[in-house]
């Protein structure tokens, strides 16, 4: 686990229980408190065509949203920050109101061909299209969708890798198709 991510997850409570199961608190691990997104960060990002999103709302409950959009959707603006565009969707607004309560979000970013998976913890600010930078709008712009509702900006709080192992490998179609894997031969 990274530094900047157990600080934030290891609150007093998930140390009492380290303590109770483990005999002790995980010690703090090394590092930079501060989480800055390497070339290995976003590139794994850039190439990614969704992520699972989880917010809390006022009861405490977490709630979990799928996005997705073409590899790349989930912009990287800079070593600490991204953004995505978001629309109206079901009308159900769950992500934007829990934000509004509380900017504080949970990402799961997977690449299951190569059992990779990239933890995120981000605060999000939620800008309306019309009052953000063009600039930011046109970035988080998808080809043929239409014109963006909303920026969701994400500020990295701290990101953590996980282990791969039961990570099944799966494939989606474009992925498929750029293995070029030759067609079963038919059998009479
Ligand atoms: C025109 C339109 C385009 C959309 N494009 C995407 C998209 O590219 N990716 C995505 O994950 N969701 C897309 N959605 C779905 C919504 O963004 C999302 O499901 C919605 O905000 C509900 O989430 P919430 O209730 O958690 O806020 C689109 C919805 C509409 C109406």
């Amino acid at each position: 686990m990274s530094r900047h991510f157990a600080d934030i997850t290891c609150t007093p409570g998930v140390r009492a229980t380290q303590q109770r199961y483990l005999g002790a608190p995980l010690p703090t691990p090394a590092g930079n408190p501060e989480a800055i997104l390497g070339d290995r960060e976003r590139a794994f990002i850039a190439a990614r065509d969704s992520a699972y999103l989880a917010t809390v709302g006022e009861g405490g409950w977490p709630h979990v949203q799928h996005r997705g959009g073409p590899p790349g959707f989930l912009r990287v603006i800079d070593e600490r920050t991204l953004a995505f565009a978001d629309y109206g969707g079901n009308r159900q607004f769950v992500s934007i109101g829990n934000l509004a309560g509380q900017p504080k979000a949970a990402l799961i970013l997977m690449d299951y061909p190569n059992r990779r998976r990239l933890k995120l913890l981000a605060e999000i600010t939620v800008l309306p299209a019309d009052e953000a930078d063009p600039t930011l709008v046109a970035a988080v712009g998808l080809p043929g969708a239409p014109p963006t509702e909303r920026v969701m900006v994400l500020h990295i709080a701290a990101f953590d890798w996980n282990c791969s192992q039961h990570i099944t490998p799966r494939y989606s179609a474009r992925e498929l198709a750029a293995l070029d894997i030759p067609s079963t031969p038919s059998h009479p």
